[in-house]
């Protein structure tokens, strides 16, 4: 007999409709963060203890008071562009260079010498920085990042590891790496593989740390190895659920094998995923070929990760929340492209014109993807008042 398993608590947004309904634009739609459990998803990010450093990947949502909210759990910023750097730097003007880690892909030498000349740490993705620009890194402290070879994730467009990925060393290239910086006069302070997104079996960074020790212990005097981020959260109620203290055991294992070694984490996803809901009202419904669509103020253009991803977001109607289903319906949004499908047959109530719908786990990768597509402005942000 399979155990059922057990109840998951509400979420935020159920407890607090009625402040989201009052809150729903009544045209266009908006992005609503709840910085409490941003804060929830941070502290317990924070308390692991087999992690000794752990930086948010901001590229999944760079909102002033998301990078004010992780900062003040005590977790720094992993940024992939001088853009996201001076958001932290406009945002937290006190914060240290040492609490921001740039970690570019195929970025031009200006980034490297001015991410160099703020006192970033800096992670490096690949021999020509090291073989073009060694007079950048004389006299510094670089980590580098490999290709572990394990491409891991929820869809091919996120895996960032194995033969076809752009990112990182080929292991076989890291000792090639390691000649290079020391003849620039750089000394290689740590390790680093980031393999994908969307990940939830927590023995992925025992496998990512073991790997990275084996290649720490090729090269000598690596003190750090970041195991990367791509902690996956449920994209449906009954999804599994990533257990974050299993991940800590599983990291316990990697510390114990590498004496002294420091381990960094850098989790983007985890942290605002189910932080963030998307409101829009509906304009339109239709039913064609047996086909219910429901049409909604917004679309692939405020959230694009259906469309680009296949992703998952649970969606309900907000007005009507708890009511019957009336059967099967498609979420559709006003753009011109047959891939403006926000959900796909879901069990939806009776729904009208100008009833709110929330789309659910939109806190990462939602705003900061959008486009201005169909000149359809996208959505707003906003944040809730604290209870
Ligand atoms: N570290 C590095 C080097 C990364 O490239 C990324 C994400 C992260 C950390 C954070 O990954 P996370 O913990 O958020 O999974 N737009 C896609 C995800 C792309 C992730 C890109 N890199 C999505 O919406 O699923």
């Amino acid at each position: 007999v399979k155990a059922s398993a057990p109840a998951r608590p509400a979420p935020w947004w159920e407890v607090r409709r009625q402040d989201l309904l009052d809150i729903a634009p009544s045209a266009g739609a908006m992005y609503v963060y709840d910085t409490a459990t941003v804060a929830a998803r941070a502290n317990a990010v924070a308390g692991l203890k087999h992690v000794d450093a752990a930086w948010f990947a901001m590229k999944a949502n760079p909102h002033a008071d998301v990078l004010r909210t992780v900062e003040a759990a005590g977790i720094g910023f992993e940024c992939v562009s001088m853009g996201e750097v001076a958001r932290v730097r406009e945002t937290l003007p006190a914060l240290p260079a040492s609490r921001i880690l740039f970690t570019p892909n195929f970025a031009p030498r200006s980034e490297y010498e001015a991410a160099l000349e703020f006192g970033t740490h800096l992670t490096i993705d690949g021999l020509h920085p090291l073989r073009e620009w060694p007079d950048l890194f004389a006299g510094k402290e670089i980590i580098l990042r490999v290709n572990p070879d394990r491409p891991r994730g929820h869809h091919e467009h996120v895996r960032t590891a194995g033969p076809k990925a752009k990112f990182g060393i080929p292991l076989e290239q890291l000792g090639h790496a390691a000649e290079l910086a020391k003849a620039a006069g750089a000394v290689v302070k740590g390790l680093h593989a980031h393999a994908g997104s969307g990940i939830t079996e927590a023995g992925h960074w025992r496998e990512i740390g073991r790997i990275l020790g084996e290649a720490a212990a090729g090269i000598g005097g690596v003190k750090i190895l970041n195991v990367g981020g791509g902690l996956g959260v449920p994209d449906s109620p009954d999804a599994p659920v990533l257990d974050l203290s299993e991940v800590d055991r599983e990291l316990g294992g990697v510390k114990r094998a590498l004496d002294g070694v420091e381990l960094w984490m850098e989790p983007g996803r985890y942290l605002v995923a189910e932080a963030g809901v998307l409101l829009a009202r509906v304009t339109q419904v239709k039913t064609s070929f047996g086909t219910r669509f429901i049409g909604i103020s917004t679309g692939m253009n405020s959230l694009i990760r259906p469309a680009l991803y296949g992703a998952r977001h649970e969606i309900v109607n907000l007005s009507r929340l708890g009511e019957p289903p009336a059967g099967l319906a498609s979420i559709v949004g006003p753009i011109c492209e047959s891939a403006d499908l926000l959900g796909a047959d879901r069990l939806m109530p009776e729904t009208r014109e100008g009833d709110v719908i929330l789309i659910a786990e939109a806190g990462a990768y939602g705003a900061v993807m959008s486009s201005r597509y169909n000149l359809r402005e996208p959505a707003g942000e906003t944040v809730l008042q604290a209870l």
